[in-house]
């Protein structure tokens, strides 16, 4: 966004700030005695007064406490807690308008980094709001909520709205459980059903028949031991069931996930020979060994790597193998047979042994999907001599958060093939 500075008049005696641009948590972004200041829930363009503005190290972090000259894309944010939660970060835009201000703010990323893409297609979000499939809260002296923004102070909630309603519900009967502190967890999967994980030192009974009244409840799990049901559920993915035990990863948007899913495979070439590292219950592996010669799938978790062996038996697929371990050292011993990797890092990144073995190794395609742009952009730069980034899907999962989901497509440059 142009900002017209002559149109601007600001009244230095009231301590106003003008936000120039976001960073990359969709904070704004200005300037207080010369130093880099980050303002939530402020949109570029606008002029805030605070009265509160907390001098870090390197930076300050300011709170609003009156916007003068405010943006045309502010709305009214629905949910009650968005000025202080540090979940949200764009309900005070529309949906629209929130994916734009991600795709300006990717697309400076890369322009920083000088990383080429011609082609950058963001993917929405069918349900911008209800899509969360989990959500973890923290439980202080009998108030459930999450923490503030930049804080582990509690902020007390009745309801998340980016939670699908299932998770909603049971958060409603998780409050008659009185528990004094704790952390919980709840996860919902495509059929409504739940699995409740509650760590707490305090001595708690649950009444499971009066959770069932309300609830689809699959299981319970307290302090790591199965406490009613089972410590597992189902998942399905385009027409794909995965197991996924309550210790294993699993998207948090089933919408987007499928999406992903699809998106990968239109980009897996019949009789491939593909490598998924980071492959979790297996979900790309097993999806691209529909289409692919084979897939070898690579995973840490144990539970994830069990999970991701009973869906390749339930769904019946038999050109996937899955080992266990760390990547950095299985990529040393799984060989390099492979003409297409796909890479799914937690949000560190890739390690430096895996990052070599593929810079190392002329594959002819690397899929690298990543919920982190900061080391997603760092891996990337470490490949773009070797390989074009034909395109980038940015994946909204995470809408009215600053988080997104990423897919490029990295195909082996010509001269190298
Ligand atoms: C972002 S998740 C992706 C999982 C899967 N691709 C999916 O979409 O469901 C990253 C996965 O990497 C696994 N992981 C983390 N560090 C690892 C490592 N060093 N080696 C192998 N897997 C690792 C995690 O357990 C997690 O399942």
């Amino acid at each position: 966004m142009d900002l017209n500075y002559d149109k601007i008049i600001m009244d230095v005696n009231k301590m106003e700030l003008l936000i120039e641009k976001l960073n990359n948590q969709m904070e704004g972004i200005t300037y207080y005695n010369n130093k880099i200041t980050f303002v939530k829930n402020a949109l570029p363009g606008e002029i805030i007064i605070s009265d509160n503005i907390k001098n870090y190290n390197k930076y300050n972090v300011a709170t609003i406490k009156e916007i003068t000259k405010k943006s045309p894309l502010r709305i009214k944010n629905k949910c009650p807690y968005f000025n202080e939660c540090g979940g949200c970060s764009l309900q005070h835009v529309d949906y629209k308008n929130s994916l734009n201000l991600k795709y300006e703010n990717f697309l400076n990323l890369l322009k920083i980094n000088k990383i080429k893409c011609e082609n950058l297609e963001i993917i929405k979000n069918k349900n911008s709001f209800g899509y969360r499939n989990k959500i973890e809260l923290k439980i202080k002296n009998f108030q459930i909520g999450f923490y503030k923004n930049r804080s582990h102070e509690l902020i007390e909630i009745d309801k998340c709205l980016i939670a699908k309603k299932s998770i909603n519900d049971c958060l409603v009967q998780i409050k008659s459980l009185n528990i004094k502190n704790g952390d919980i967890e709840i996860r919902s999967n495509y059929n409504d059903e739940i699995l409740l994980i509650i760590n707490t030192l305090d001595k708690i009974e649950i009444n499971i028949n009066n959770l069932k009244k309300h609830l689809k409840l699959v299981g319970v799990i307290l302090n790591d031991k199965i406490y009613y049901g089972d410590n597992f559920f189902y998942e399905m993915l385009n027409n794909l069931i995965f197991k996924v035990s309550y210790k294993s990863f699993f998207q948090i948007n089933n919408y987007t996930n499928e999406l992903m899913q699809k998106i990968v495979l239109n980009n897996i070439s019949k009789n491939a020979k593909v490598l998924d590292l980071y492959c979790g219950v297996g979900t790309f592996t097993l999806n691209t060994a529909l289409k692919a010669k084979s897939v070898y799938g690579v995973e840490l978790s144990v539970s994830s790597i069990e999970n991701a062996l009973k869906n390749k038996k339930i769904n019946k697929i038999n050109n996937v193998e899955f080992f266990q371990g760390d990547t950095s050292k299985i990529v040393n011993k799984i060989g390099n047979d492979f003409d297409t990797i796909i890479i799914d890092p937690p949000r560190s990144g890739l390690n430096k042994k895996t990052r070599e073995y593929l810079l190392e190794n002329n594959f002819k395609k690397i899929i690298c999907i990543s919920c982190n742009p900061i080391t997603l952009v760092r891996d990337l730069n470490e490949f773009k001599n070797k390989y074009n980034i034909e395109k980038i899907y940015l994946v909204d999962s995470f809408s009215y958060t600053f988080h997104n989901e990423c897919i490029c497509i990295l195909n082996l440059k010509e001269k190298l093939c």
